[in-house]
């Protein structure tokens, strides 16, 4: 017992150790790899690195909870290319734990707990390109550089809230990067040049929140190295409240080609300060996203600026602190006039009055999308019926709290060069039955409004049409340069007609209620090339997914680019939910009338082919048999029990049932029964006396079924005798005589069949399916009718002999 239990502690715990400790030395395994072996074991609450396969190309091991990389962790992963560490609480990594990925070129440490970095993790690295080492708490990158090796580095990311300084050595090693993101919100020392030696430099995005707040030299440094004029510099989380707070820019203004702002908060004062620095700069391009406005507009000097150079302004999402107050719609006239690519999105903007526009002689891009213009403000922008934004091509009111189609119409059409509209999410519900545009319009997008019907209003001209996201049931216009509609998210039930259309290449129509589509619908498209109609309403009858399946093996002219995923049945319902592509309909769903008749016609043809064989194999002569057999012989017990009933014995009436076929009938008239019923006393010293016998043409009852006749015949007659010969296995009747005979002797018990072959017959003459007789033949001895007369009494006396043989016995 004892014994018993040990063993089962011993199998407990060994498969305790089987699940947890799946690897060597009780480290988990990750198998999520695809086929080309990207393995993916992020999210999955790891706390050591788990074994992978030797052949992962990449490992994202992101949000996981590995605190430590050990030596061996990653050992033998000579392939990676990629390995992400993102958000894991790492503290430690032992200094040769990266040694053997030599193929390394991104590697991303980025949100965890490394407080110290080591130079030694990145010496095997020769080939690393992209390295981020963001938002750790480490205070500095120590030295020596950490880099130094690192000569393929093109896309660099480091620091976070504990960076405290940045030293002169820091970078060596690093060259010229793409990308340089440095997270430096607390930096509080910079030696001047740590940047300086990274050139060229594409992309900057420096982080310097505390800096630029409380020392503007530092600032300062940091941006005199890194602006250049091919340089686009990135600066987020900047709160300029003062004068002061702008002047790191002082003296690398002149150097910066493409500014962009990420979450600044700007004071009035800063403003004001800015924009002075601004003057006649060579600034190009200037994006701010994430701006809050903390003053009251009153940007006194901006008629002084002169922003000539700049050829774009993006502003987006711009939140202004005290609306009611802010009042500074004059000054914007002079920043907007110059540039030729003009954006405020999102800015809660009401107003841009007709005096401003009409100055924005250059402006050839105008996006004023997610404000709150409404058609009244747009007509006073658009400046109602005068002549505004004549360079215009490109107008972008999309997000605003548009109601009429008409004024807009009215409103565009002397923007004379005007080619993209886009009025997309307002609230447009009506058409007016014809409108005016521009002559060049060639794309309109009215997408998410409201619209229940289109009308001729629409221009002919467009190219390129987007009413998705409407109500639209119907779209039948004449558009004969129009390339790509739109009409997904509506509610279509088919298909528009492709006549109106020669030149579409793109058709979109997703998310309506189609039910099917078919080949000749697309081909009513000349042109078209692409179809998107996923999440619609398919009906899968047979036809629509024979079709859709080859479409969606590209065998069509037409490429359906959507995913495939999103072509789904909605009925029939036992489909519902089912991709298309992994429908397959049997051919008995899909064409009833030809299986059946197929399968009537197999069955029918099985039907004569088995009739056939049987007929053939005699089988209804067989079948018929039985059960005339079966009658007979029921009917012959029933005699036989009412004879016992009555006490009466069992009269034999007949020395031998005689049984011949009828051509055979003359023989046994003229010979057999004179022989046997009157035998001539030729042989008078051995008077024989007569027997008696049945024929069927003399002793059967009339009126009696046959069969019934026969059996009765035979039971009522010791012997039977066939008389065989070529007419007699011709005759059914025979056989039927000869099988009840046959039965009869095993029901008998005795030897009571007596055959007479009236002709020569071997028993190879009798066709093989009276098998019964052929039996019989070869088991039974028969009397050979002679042809020569003076042997014929020695016939006669065997027979005589024959039929009375049990007789005499018996007596
Ligand atoms: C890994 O999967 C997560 C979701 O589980 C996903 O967010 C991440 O992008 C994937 N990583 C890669 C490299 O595909
Ligand atoms: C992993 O870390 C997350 C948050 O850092 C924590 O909520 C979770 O409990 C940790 N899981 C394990 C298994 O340690
Ligand atoms: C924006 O910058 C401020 C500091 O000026 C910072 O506190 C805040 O977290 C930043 N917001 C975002 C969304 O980055
Ligand atoms: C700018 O506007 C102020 C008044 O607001 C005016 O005194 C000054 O002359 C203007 N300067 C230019 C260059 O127009
Ligand atoms: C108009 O603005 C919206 C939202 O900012 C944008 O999605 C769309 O692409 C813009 N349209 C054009 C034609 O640039
Ligand atoms: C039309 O506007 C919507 C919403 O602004 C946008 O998503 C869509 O891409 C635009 N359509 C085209 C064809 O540019
Ligand atoms: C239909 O056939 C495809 C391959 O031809 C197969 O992938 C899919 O599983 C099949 N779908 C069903 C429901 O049998």
């Amino acid at each position: 017992m004892r014994h018993l239990g040990v063993l089962a502690l011993f199998l407990f715990l060994s498969l305790i150790w089987g699940q947890t400790a799946n690897g060597d030395d009780g480290r988990p395994t990750c198998r999520r790899c695809d086929l080309h072996h990207a393995c993916n074991c992020s999210y999955s609450g790891f706390t050591r690195v788990p074994m992978v396969t030797d052949q992962a190309l990449s490992l994202d091991l992101s949000f996981n909870n590995i605190t430590m990389v050990t030596q061996d962790d990653l050992m033998g992963h000579s392939r990676l290319t990629l390995l992400d560490l993102h958000a894991n609480g790492l503290a430690e990594i032992h200094p040769s734990a990266f040694d053997s990925l030599w193929s390394l070129e991104e590697l991303d440490l980025s949100d965890n707990q490394l407080t110290v970095l080591n130079p030694k993790w990145f010496n095997k690295l020769e080939l690393l390109q992209h390295l981020n080492l963001l938002n750790n708490p480490y205070s500095f990158l120590g030295s020596p550089s950490l880099f130094l090796g690192l000569s393929e580095l093109r896309r660099l990311m480091f620091g976070g809230p504990d960076l405290k300084e940045l030293r002169r050595e820091d970078l060596s090693g690093v060259t010229h990067l793409e990308e340089l993101t440095v997270n430096a919100n607390n930096l509080d020392r910079y030696d001047s040049g740590t940047f300086g030696d990274i050139w060229p430099l594409g992309r900057v995005t420096l982080s310097l929140h505390g800096p630029f707040l409380t020392n503007p030299a530092l600032a300062a440094a940091v941006l005199n190295d890194v602006c250049y004029p091919e340089t686009r510099l990135t600066l987020s989380d900047l709160h300029l409240a003062h004068y002061v707070s702008v002047q790191p820019f002082k003296d690398s203004i002149n150097m910066i080609r493409y500014l962009s702002l990420r979450n600044v908060s700007l004071s009035d004062e800063a403003c004001v300060s800015m924009l002075a620095l601004l003057d006649g700069v060579p600034l190009s391009s200037l994006s701010i996203v994430g701006l809050t406005l903390t003053g009251e507009g009153r940007w006194v000097t901006a008629n002084r600026t002169d922003l000539r150079s700049m050829d774009e302004f993006f502003a987006s999402d711009v939140t202004i602190l005290d609306i009611l107050k802010f009042a500074m719609v004059s000054e914007l006239q002079y920043l907007l006039q110059y540039q030729k690519k003009l954006s405020i999105i999102n800015a809660k903007l009401f107003l841009l009055s007709c005096y401003l526009t009409k100055m924005m002689v250059n402006t050839l891009y105008l996006d004023v999308s997610d404000n709150l213009l409404t058609d009244l403000t747009l007509t006073y922008m658009l400046c109602d019926s005068e002549e505004t934004l004549q360079e215009l091509r490109v107008l972008n009111i999309s997000g605003n709290l548009l109601k009429s189609l008409s004024t807009l119409s009215r409103l565009v059409t002397k923007l004379t060069k005007l080619t993209q509209l886009d009025v997309s999410r307002t609230s447009y519900n009506s058409m007016p039955s014809s409108c005016s545009w521009p002559s060049t319009l060639r794309y309109l997008n009215i997408s998410r409004a409201k619209l229940t019907i289109v009308t001729p209003c629409l221009p002919k001209s467009l190219e390129v049409l987007d009413l998705s996201y409407n109500d639209l049931k119907e779209f039948v216009l004449t558009m004969p340069i129009l390339r790509e509609l739109h009409l997904s998210g509506n509610k279509f039930l088919r298909l528009p007609a492709g006549g109106p259309y020669p030149n579409l290449q793109t058709l979109t129509i997703q998310s309506n209620t189609l039910n099917a589509f078919s080949l000749s619908d697309l081909q009513s498209y000349r042109r078209l090339e692409n179809l998107e109609a996923g999440h619609n309403k398919f009906v899968c009858s047979c036809e629509f997914i024979t079709f859709l399946h080859s479409q969606l093996t590209g065998s069509g002219d037409v490429k359906i680019t959507d995913k495939h995923q999103t072509y789904v049945c909605d009925s029939p319902l036992y489909l519902q939910g089912e991709a298309v592509s992994q429908v397959n309909l049997s051919i008995i769903q899909c064409q009833p009338v030809l299986f059946v008749s197929v399968s009537c016609g197999v069955a029918l043809l099985l039907g004569i082919l088995v009739a056939g064989l049987l007929w053939r194999c005699h089988a209804f002569w067989f079948l018929k048999m039985t059960w005339a057999w079966l009658k007979a012989k029921r009917s012959s017990q029933r005699r036989r029990r009412q004879r016992n009933t009555e006490g009466t014995d069992p009269l034999l009436s007949f020395d031998a049932f005689v049984s011949y076929s009828e051509q055979d009938a003359s023989w046994v008239e003229n010979f057999l029964v004179p022989e046997m019923e009157e035998p001539s006393d030729s042989d008078s010293e051995n008077p024989t006396s007569p027997l008696t016998l049945c024929l069927h043409k003399r002793d059967f009852l009339p009126g009696h079924w046959i069969m019934d006749n026969i059996m009765s015949a035979i039971e009522r007659s010791r012997r039977t005798v066939f008389v065989l010969s070529e007419n007699f296995v011709q005759s059914d009747w025979c056989r039927y005589e000869l099988d009840f005979s046959h039965f009869w002797l095993f029901e008998a018990g005795g030897d009571t069949a007596i055959l007479i072959l009236l002709e020569p017959l071997s028993k190879d003459d009798v066709p093989k399916r009276f098998c019964k007789l052929r039996k019989l033949m070869s088991s039974t001895t028969y009397l050979e009718w002679p042809q020569e007369e003076e042997r014929r009494p020695e016939f006669w006396r065997s027979l005589r002999n024959a039929l009375r043989g049990d007789n005499e016995q018996e007596n």
